[in-house]
């Protein structure tokens, strides 16, 4: 029994994995560990990753020390005040403190660009669109298709922003991930992947219009958008952590996304939520999806107990070999229910020509299975050809390093 236990322990101990003694998940919330701090934690994303999801969210949207880029212990979680991964690069090429600059050139450290939360341009019409929204509009136009096109004025009413914590930044500049010829040079050394860093995170985050009305409801900036001086709640927030080889999925919502909106010059549409919320740390009964949030963690009484957490993947299966789902009705939106963020993601990729494996196409359409998909297993495809030579270095997961730019 006991040389059973040492083994264990020391197999975990080989993965980097904290053995049993580590607090779990729940217990650890109700400890007077920091809540502010940045959480790198195998063991609970593995184990707990609902409630690891929750550790991140409130992590994540601590006030921020904008001048340093990390959270700000002083300060009380759900303050209006920007949060960190506000103040972490964004992959919009055209923003002041990009990752990834238009000319293809290195971005500089860390720290030389001020953070800017907050900032005029920071919803510039331009790019902001969910890359695989135009992908998906681009591919409608082709083919004839009648999903509503790019319309510019979106951006107005629903924006996207995209960015890198300081260790998946660094990872990206080290390896000069940051234009593409830097990309291509690892598919010429014949990488078959890249690989981040444990302590590497991402989100995504969604934002519409709001009115003043709606303020204490939401986590909300002031910013320039296509029509002027607007006020910007926040609708969706993606978490992608290295915590895990493939990465760990998350993904919250504001509860006003359930309500189905046709769509008009002021508000997005809106689907409503079309796969089932999944949280075992907040809803005590299977198949837990009360959509509540999780009581004990201090979100009673903030504008983030408006928001849930819709589910956490952390594999392309579950237990009985079912392919995984999980949506966000904002960026998601038009294919929730045969969204997988796993499939999609593992598909980052570049081959000598600075191509990709794309996730839409012909065998496609509106609402179907992306090619690059097998449609039965949701896994990818189009790594390595028949005889089993490599096509594609995979990138680790992380589709905005298609947003680099070429070396001018
Ligand atoms: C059909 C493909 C697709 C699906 C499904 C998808 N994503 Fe993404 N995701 C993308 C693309 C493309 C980007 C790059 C967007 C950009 O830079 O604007 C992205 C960006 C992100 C980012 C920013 C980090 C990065 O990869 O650079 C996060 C975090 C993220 N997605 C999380 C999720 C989560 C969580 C889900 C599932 C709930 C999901 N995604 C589903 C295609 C997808």
């Amino acid at each position: 029994m006991k040389t059973t236990a040492l083994l264990f322990a020391s197999v975990l101990a080989c993965v980097g994995i904290q053995p049993a003694a580590a607090q779990d998940c729940a217990a650890w919330f109700r400890s007077d560990a920091p809540k502010w701090e940045e959480p790198q934690d195998t063991r609970m994303a593995l184990f707990e990753p609902d409630c690891y999801a929750w550790r991140l969210f409130i992590a994540l949207n601590w006030p921020a020390d904008t001048a340093a880029k990390v959270a700000d212990p002083n300060a009380t979680f759900g303050a209006n005040a920007p949060v960190v991964w506000e103040t972490w690069r964004n992959a919009n090429n055209q923003a002041p403190d990009t990752a990834f600059p238009m000319d293809g050139s290195d971005p500089g450290e860390w720290l030389d660009t001020s953070a800017v939360a907050q900032a005029p341009n920071r919803f510039d019409g331009a790019d902001t669109q969910p890359l695989q929204r135009e992908a998906l509009i681009d591919f409608l136009k082709k083919s004839g298709g009648s999903v509503e096109l790019f319309d510019p004025l979106s951006s107005g009413r629903s924006v996207n922003e995209t960015r890198l914590n300081k260790e998946t930044y660094e990872f990206v500049r080290h390896e000069e991930l940051y234009n593409i010829e830097g990309q291509i040079a690892k598919f010429n050394a014949g990488l078959e992947k890249i690989s981040f860093p444990a302590m590497a995170k991402e989100v995504k985050a969604q934002w519409r219009v709001i009115t003043e009305a709606d303020k204490p409801r939401y986590h909300w900036v002031q910013a320039q958008g296509a029509q002027g001086m607007q006020i910007y709640g926040l609708t969706a927030l993606h978490i992608t952590t290295k915590d895990l080889p493939n990465w760990l999925w998350a993904t919250f919502e504001h509860v006003d996304n359930k309500i189905v909106h046709d769509g008009d010059a002021t508000h997005p549409p809106s689907e409503g939520w079309l796969l089932r919320s999944v949280d075992r740390f907040a809803c005590p009964q299977a198949p837990y999806d009360c959509e509540a949030i999780p009581t004990g963690i201090k979100l009673e009484g903030t504008h983030w107990e408006n928001y849930r957490l819709r589910g956490v993947q952390i594999d392309f299966f579950d237990s009985m070999a079912g392919a995984t789902r999980l949506a966000n009705s904002q960026p998601e939106r038009t294919f929730q229910t045969t969204s997988s963020c796993i499939t999609c993601h593992a598909l980052a990729s570049i081959n000598g020509a600075g191509k990709r494996i794309f996730f839409f196409g012909p065998q496609g359409g509106p609402v179907g299975l992306p090619v690059g998909w097998d449609e039965e297993t949701g896994l990818p495809l189009g790594f390595r050809d028949g005889d089993g030579n490599l096509q594609f270095t995979q990138l680790d997961f992380v589709w905005s390093l298609f947003r680099a730019r070429s070396k001018r």
